[in-house]
């Protein structure tokens, strides 16, 4: 059954659809009534094994105001705990006959196995190092909110590249509309198969390079859960690739700073900029709604036809 395992195997015309479709339900998050029932009957199943504030509370939400009914369920309160293997969970919660399984672990794959084993669309809500296909298109969706098209643009990502899904999904993204991608941080956080991925695809060790004419601004976080040995303390990280309002007069006039969130003040970027008001990142968050709904729609609703490339 074909879910959204990532952003990889999609073709450029299917990331513009669901772009597309997005922008459709952008309004509806500000009505007073919020609720369809396009998924009327249908039920969507959360399953996260890693900590989230907004994906998890994001899919849930799009799952009910498209009218389905959705379950959120955490490792930590799961057999998970009881030493269940990951294969006998899914086959659990498929035998309750969901439409979907949204799904977070930290191994990378974890989704493209259990896709192989299960006959029900598995959705990435996140695995491991390697992609969180929604978080790239709700960051293309909140890009497209200030920008009229991706192609052209100068995209600065930057901190530690090396654990980020947010960071390789949105490379895929991004590049698929010939966007110019400066990746950034420390060299041991800076990996550079990155730049196979396509001709626009560049390193920078120096926020400075980075940020110069950049149209947008994508600050991630410091996995330090992914991390055995932080390379720089959270100072000296705050230092050289922290964020701060004085950097901002070297990208464009106009340039969005963007995070995925959880944000963590003082280390990726000064508070200041967190609020400034060319900060969106709230804006990402209030876009995760509408594409998640999106998402949802093509892989269970009546005309769902999924994504051609699974
Ligand atoms: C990101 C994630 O989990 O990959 N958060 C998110 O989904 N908004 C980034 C992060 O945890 O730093």
């Amino acid at each position: 059954m074909a879910g959204l395992l990532g952003i990889e195997e999609l073709t450029r015309a299917e990331v513009e659809a669901i772009l597309h479709r997005a922008r459709y339900f952008q309004p509806l998050q500000s009505q007073a009534f919020k609720k369809l029932d396009t998924l009327r009957g249908k039920m969507i199943v959360n399953l996260f094994f890693e900590a989230s504030t907004r994906t998890r509370t994001s899919f849930e939400i799009a799952a009910k105001r498209l009218g389905a009914d959705a379950v959120s369920i955490t490792a930590s309160g799961s057999s998970v705990s009881k030493g269940e293997s990951l294969v006998d969970t899914l086959n659990t919660l498929a035998a309750m006959r969901p439409d979907a399984i949204v799904m977070r672990h930290s191994a990378s794959g974890a989704p493209h196995f259990l896709a192989r084993h299960l006959a029900i669309p598995i959705v990435n809500a996140g695995d491991g190092t390697h992609e969180h296909p929604t978080q790239a298109l709700l960051d293309a969706l909140t890009i497209l909110d200030h920008r009229p098209a991706l192609e052209g643009l100068r995209v600065a990502i930057i901190g530690d590249i090396a654990h980020s899904r947010v960071a390789r999904s949105n490379v895929h993204l991004l590049s698929k509309f010939g966007v110019d991608i400066v990746l950034c941080g420390p060299a041991t956080l800076l990996p550079p198969e990155l730049t196979q991925i396509a001709p626009g695809v560049t390193l920078a060790t120096d926020i400075r390079e980075a940020i110069r004419e950049a149209d947008v601004i994508m600050m991630l976080r410091v996995q330090l859960e992914r991390m055995h040995d932080p390379p720089l303390s959270a100072g000296e990280y705050f230092q050289f690739y922290g964020l701060r309002l004085e950097h901002m007069a070297l990208a464009k006039p106009d340039a969005i700073v963007m995070h995925p969130g959880p944000i963590n003040r003082g280390r990726e970027l000064s508070s200041e900029v967190a609020d400034f008001q060319r900060s969106v990142i709230l804006n990402q968050v209030e876009n995760g709604v509408a594409v998640r709904m999106a998402v949802l729609e093509r892989i269970v609703g009546e005309h769902a036809n999924g994504f051609a490339a699974h």
